[in-house]
This record gives C-alpha cells, sequence and structure tokens, in this order.
C-alpha cells in the first residue's frame, strides 16, 4: 500500500495505490488560481500546494479508508517540473515518511505518465511506445520494461499543450485553451490556412510547435482582431490539425523503427479527440494494440506517481532526508 503525492505543476494531488488497483485518486486543480494570469505562474503554484498538500492527502486517506499505519511506503515526484513545487510535496512526503520510519520512493514525472498505462483496470504491460503530450512536456517514450523509458524524441522548444493554450490565447479563448480550441476548431475547415509542417524533412523524432504559433501569431496580425474574430474558427481548425499531423507522423516513424506491438498516449493533450482518432486509426492499420487511459489518469495525478514507485527503488530513513528535488530529469552535476 503506497501513499502517493504528486505537487510538480499547478495541480495538487494524492493518491493511494494497492499493487496495480487505485485506492483513492484526489486531484486538486489549481486553474482558476492561474486563469487569471493566463498561464501558470510558479509562485503562485508553490503557495497554492503549500495550502492544499495536507488536505488533500488526508482526504486520499479517506477515500481509500485507510489510516497511515496502513501505508507502507510514500512515493513522491522529485523531478521534473517547478521546483518550488516539486519542493512543497517532496517535504511533506518526507515528513510523512520520517515521522513513521517509512521507506521514501522518489518518482520521476514523466515515469508516472508511462506508469499510468500499468494501472487496472486492463493494464498494458511493456514493450510499447508511448506518446506523451501536455502542457509541460511533448516526447515519444519507448518502454521495454516497468522500472523505466527511453526517450526516442522530444520536443525541441513549446510543449503541444502550451502551443495549444497560447493559440487559443490568441484566439480570445480562456485558460487552459486546449478543450476550448479542440470545440471551435470542429467548427472550421483544417485547410482554409496553409499551416507550417514542422520538422517535415528532420529525418529524427523530435517534435517543435514554435513555428507554428508563430505562423498564428502572423496570420492574427495580418488578418487584425475583427478577421480574427471572423475566421478564429478556420484558425482552431487549421491548427489542431497541424499539430495532430506532426505528432502523429513522428509517432508513426517512431514505430517504423522498432518492432512495438502497442501504443500508449498521455499528458493532457491525449483528451484531443482529433489525435486519439488519428492514432487509433494509425493503430488500426498497422495492426498494433492502443491503450487509452482514462482522462483522469492521462493529465497529472498522483495515482500515476504510486504505479511508477511500485517499480522504483526505494531510500529507507533516514538516507532520503538529504534527498533533492531537480527541476530536469537530466542527472544532477557532480559536486
Ligand atoms: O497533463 P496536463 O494536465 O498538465 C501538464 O502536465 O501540463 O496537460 C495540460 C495541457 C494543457 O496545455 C491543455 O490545454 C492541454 O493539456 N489539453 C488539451 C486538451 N485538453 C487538455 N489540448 C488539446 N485538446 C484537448 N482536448
Ligand atoms: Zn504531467
Amino acid at each position: 500500500m503506497i501513499l502517493a503525492i504528486e505537487t510538480s505543476c499547478d495541480d495538487t494531488c494524492a493518491a493511494v495505490v494497492d499493487g496495480a488497483r487505485i485506492l483513492s485518486n484526489v486531484i486538486s486543480s489549481q486553474d482558476e488560481a492561474h486563469a487569471r494570469f493566463g498561464g501558470i505562474v510558479p509562485e503562485v503554484a508553490s503557495r497554492s500546494h503549500l495550502e492544499l498538500t495536507v488536505p488533500v492527502v488526508e482526504a486520499a486517506l479517506g477515500d481509500a479508508a485507510v489510516s497511515l499505519d496502513g501505508i507502507e511506503a510514500v512515493a513522491v515526484t522529485t523531478r521534473p517540473g517547478l521546483i518550488g513545487a516539486l519542493l512543497v510535496g517532496m517535504s511533506t512526503a518526507k515528513a510523512l515518511a520520517a515521522a513513521r520510519h517509512l521507506p521514501l520512493i522518489p518518482v520521476d514525472h514523466l515515469q508516472g505518465h508511462v506508469a499510468a498505462n500499468f494501472l487496472d483496470p486492463d493494464p498494458l504491460g511493456p514493450p510499447f511506445l508511448c506518446l506523451l503530450a501536455s502542457g509541460g512536456h511533448t516526447l515519444i517514450a519507448g518502454v521495454r520494461d516497468r522500472e523505466g523509458h527511453e526517450i526516442l524524441g522530444q520536443t525541441l522548444d513549446d510543449a503541444a499543450g502550451e502551443a495549444f493554450d497560447k493559440v487559443a490565447r490568441m484566439l480570445g479563448l480562456g485558460y487552459p485553451g486546449g478543450p476550448a480550441l479542440e470545440r471551435l476548431a470542429a467548427e472550421g475547415d483544417p485547410e482554409a490556412f496553409e499551416m507550417p509542417v514542422a520538422m517535415a524533412r528532420d529525418p529524427g523524432l523530435d517534435f517543435s510547435f514554435s513555428g507554428l504559433k508563430t505562423a498564428l501569431t502572423y496570420l492574427c496580425r495580418d488578418l487584425g482582431p475583427e478577421g480574427v474574430e471572423e475566421r478564429r474558427a478556420d484558425l482552431a481548425a487549421g491548427f489542431q490539425a497541424a499539430a495532430v499531423g506532426q505528432l502523429t507522423s513522428k509517432l508513426k516513424r517512431a514505430l517504423k523503427r522498432g518492432d512495438w506491438p502497442a501504443v500508449a498516449l498521455g499528458g493532457g493533450v491525449a483528451a484531443n479527440g482529433a489525435l486519439r482518432e488519428a492514432v487509433a486509426a494509425l493503430c488500426e492499420d498497422a495492426g498494433l494494440r492502443l491503450k487509452l487511459v482514462p482522462g483522469v489518469l492521462c493529465t497529472d495525478n498522483a495515482a500515476m506517481i504510486g504505479s511508477a514507485a511500485r517499480f522504483a527503488p526505494r531510500l529507507s530513513f533516514p538516507e532520503y532526508l538529504d534527498y533533492d528535488a531537480r527541476p530536469t530529469s537530466r542527472p544532477p552535476l557532480p559536486a
């Protein structure tokens, strides 16, 4: 029985997992606190986590109907993420674990997204390719075992969700803009405007979304406020088609380079219907299994951190007391 805590970005999350079974999964979104700024403000996120972490942990224990006496280990996201936000979750996890001399399990957030696929019901085991597209990350992970993943390609600039949010903002939609942009795109013609095809000639598996975002900036500038208002749906449809096209063409290329029997989608952008349909068609053509976890396990949550923790090294008390959070997944520089 693992108590897991996730505070790497703007959601305060705690969960209790028992093996692959989710006993509770509490998520307190901070969207409202950040909406008036049009994006996530790191310091606002840290302060909100400070207020929310203890009640969210209490709710997770309550929903699971277990007390701390029943918890065998505490798992926590320690990288990558907003450093102040990570520190709040990590300090809480350390305190809870240390008070009871429980082991602490540091978890990489991206491995958490991968491990969402290992959870009940209908868990997906390796090997598989995982396309992860969120507001903070966009990457293709090759998953050969449950302990880790290999990054085969990733964004060189903006994350896909970040591009959805920024374009949504240009079109006068609120934050986070992905879902609103998807709704607007449904009314538009994806071919009304010519969109740049990013990284098309690049032989690798990396992504880039900043060129597409800049193309939209210029289109909006040239159309002027009234023109944008009139053509919003076409702009949204064109952007979405180009973003989804890039994600799926790189995924297709990655699939060709390995013998992968299954594909999984993760991250907030995995909620996008156009992306789901395109990846489903790709998998059907290639005869591959497609695993789509439910929406609450696609976006940031602590159940996925508990899932990854099952296969990650445990640190025993007191060796974790000076363990540090890190903003990136890269190893720390030598002291
Ligand atoms: O995984 P997530 O909840 O948080 C991060 O770790 O970033 O992802 C949030 C991102 C936001 O950028 C949001 O606009 C995007 O996922 N998103 C979508 C959709 N739903 C959420 N993007 C496109 N279409 C959607 N339906
Ligand atoms: Zn995430």
